[in-house]
């Protein structure tokens, strides 16, 4: 939100106060005097005027996950432990997940408090790479390699999925990059071919690869790099 439109709703000041208090200089965000009325704010934010807070603002977090098998991607499960559970912080309850794997798929998980961050990194448009390792019960033919690109018909969904890229790794192994997130995606893609996923690993979401220093069930903050990628 901008910062005069923030400041104009609370009930302190009117429009004309706020141009004033910004021209005076007497506006201070996460600590430095501002007068840009454009300025965008977010919960963030520390907001003061003068000597009072008028909001304390709280820390963003984004956290990176080595998701291990057999853990549900919810906050909440009533039977099976969650990503949260492998999650020691105070302020966890806030963080939502960027995205979903499946209980017994492996791999890159993102959670975080900021929904604007997040929505750029899970909303269709973006259309993020997302790469992972599978593997399968039969061989995975070079035939396959065609039908990923050209797409599969989902009927429950009446859509063809997005051009996938599969690279062979061994004969029952491959890399595949999705630009999408449908329900088991991958699953159902090798489920075409007869051919179940035996193992499913997310290795990157779009510039974000999983630190190959976390273990399974392991996390790590983003370094500001990585929250900026996005
Ligand atoms: N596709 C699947 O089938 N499962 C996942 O967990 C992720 C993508």
């Amino acid at each position: 939100m901008r910062l005069d439109r923030f400041l104009s709703n609370l009930p302190c000041f009117n429009r004309q106060q706020v141009r004033l208090l910004l021209a005076e200089r007497r506006v201070r965000v996460d600590g430095q005097c501002v007068s840009d009325p454009h300025l965008e704010v977010r919960e963030f934010s520390r907001i003061e005027v003068d000597e009072q807070l008028l909001q304390a603002g709280h820390p963003a977090r984004y956290l990176m996950l080595h998701k291990p098998q057999g853990c549900v991607s919810a906050t909440h499960d009533p039977e099976h432990r969650t990503v949260l559970d492998l999650i020691d912080e105070t302020d966890k309850h806030e963080l939502h997940l960027a995205g979903r794997l499946d209980f017994n798929t492996t791999g890159l998980m993102l959670l975080t408090n900021d929904g604007q961050w997040s929505r750029r990194l899970t909303q269709p448009q973006t259309k993020l790479a997302k790469i992972y390792y599978v593997e399968t019960e039969q061989v995975i033919e070079p035939h396959y390699i065609e039908k990923f690109r050209q797409g599969f018909y989902f009927a429950f969904e009446d859509l063809t999925t997005l051009p996938a890229e599969l690279t062979l790794l061994g004969p029952h192994s491959a890399r595949l990059s999705i630009v999408e997130g449908r329900y088991h995606q991958v699953k159902r893609m090798f489920g075409h071919f007869d051919n179940k996923v035996l193992r499913l690993h997310r290795e990157r979401m779009g510039p974000l690869q999983l630190d190959p220093g976390l273990r399974p069930g392991e996390y790590r903050a983003l370094y500001p790099e990585e929250i900026l990628a996005i």
